[in-house]
């Protein structure tokens, strides 16, 4: 039975999406485990898009309209992971979500990990993010509109009785608040912390996660980590990425 996790914040852009797929395709590639990876965003599904899946004929706004059987829609992707998209189209953008919770059950049977990508909202998508996961990991930049966000969604993470493993800051420049307040005031433990690196970018044109772009950058030695403190595992980084750090050449 899967762990159903979500990567939740009601601030846009802080990283939900490249979290939520580098984390999936490291658990997939670097930990052996089955994975799949649920675009539940679909007021503004950009999951395919990272991937190069956005002109997929086929996306979980379909088995939640009931058009389509889940096994009719899931895709594999060379990371191991597998994938469910949304539709992009502004059309399917008001996808009605009550049948979610229902979807990510039947998931479950077949997966150690289910992750759902989802909506910067404290809206209706949230909720019913909320409704359908047992876990969360709650991610801001270290901007106080972003921490202001990441209070108030594990308030609401706190009333739906989803446990919290930690909150994951992104983007960090080391200009802003400090990971200290950033756990002080959200009351949540540290999980990770990834720096500010524009490389990502160029991944999400290759349609690559950073994991298997830039496999020996700070982000992707992070991913690792936070991926094995999630199995409960301490994560040894290997010599060869050592020497790398120690030149700085990451
Ligand atoms: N560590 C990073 N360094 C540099 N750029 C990053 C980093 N993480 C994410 N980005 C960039 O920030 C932008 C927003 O990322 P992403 O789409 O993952 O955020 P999001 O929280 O999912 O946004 P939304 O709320 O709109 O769904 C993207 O262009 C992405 O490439
Ligand atoms: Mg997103």
């Amino acid at each position: 039975m899967a762990r159903v996790i979500g990567i939740f914040s009601s601030k846009g852009g802080v990283g939900k999406t490249t979290l939520a797929i580098n984390l999936a395709a490291s658990m997939s590639y670097d930990f052996g485990k089955k994975v799949c990876l649920v675009d539940t965003n679909l007021s503004c599904a950009s999951l395919g898009i990272h991937l190069g899946l956005h002109l997929n004929p086929t996306n979980i706004n379909m088995v939640l309209r009931g058009e389509s059987d889940l096994d009719e829609v899931l895709v594999r992707h060379p990371s191991g992971m597998t994938v469910l998209p949304a539709s992009i189209q502004l059309k399917e953008s008001l996808t009605e979500q009550s049948k979610l919770p229902e979807i990510i059950k039947d998931l479950k049977k077949d997966y150690d990990f289910v992750f759902l990508d989802t909506a910067p909202t404290v809206g209706n998508e949230t909720l019913w993010a909320m409704h359908t996961v047992d876990e969360g990991i709650i991610v801001t930049d270290s901007t106080m509109p972003s921490l202001v966000e990441a209070i108030k969604i594990s308030k609401m993470a706190e009333k739906y009785r989803v446990r919290i493993l930690g909150v994951i800051v992104n983007k960090n420049m080391k200009k802003g608040l400090t990971l200290d307040e950033i756990s002080y005031f959200t009351r949540l433990n540290l999980l990770g912390e990834l720096p500010m690196d524009q490389r990502v970018n160029d991944s999400i044109r290759h349609h690559m996660p950073a994991v298997h772009n830039l496999p020996r950058s700070k982000i992707s030695q992070e991913i690792r980590r936070i991926s094995a403190s999630i199995l409960g595992q301490e994560y040894n980084v290997p010599l060869v990425e050592k020497f790398f750090n120690l030149l700085g050449v990451n």
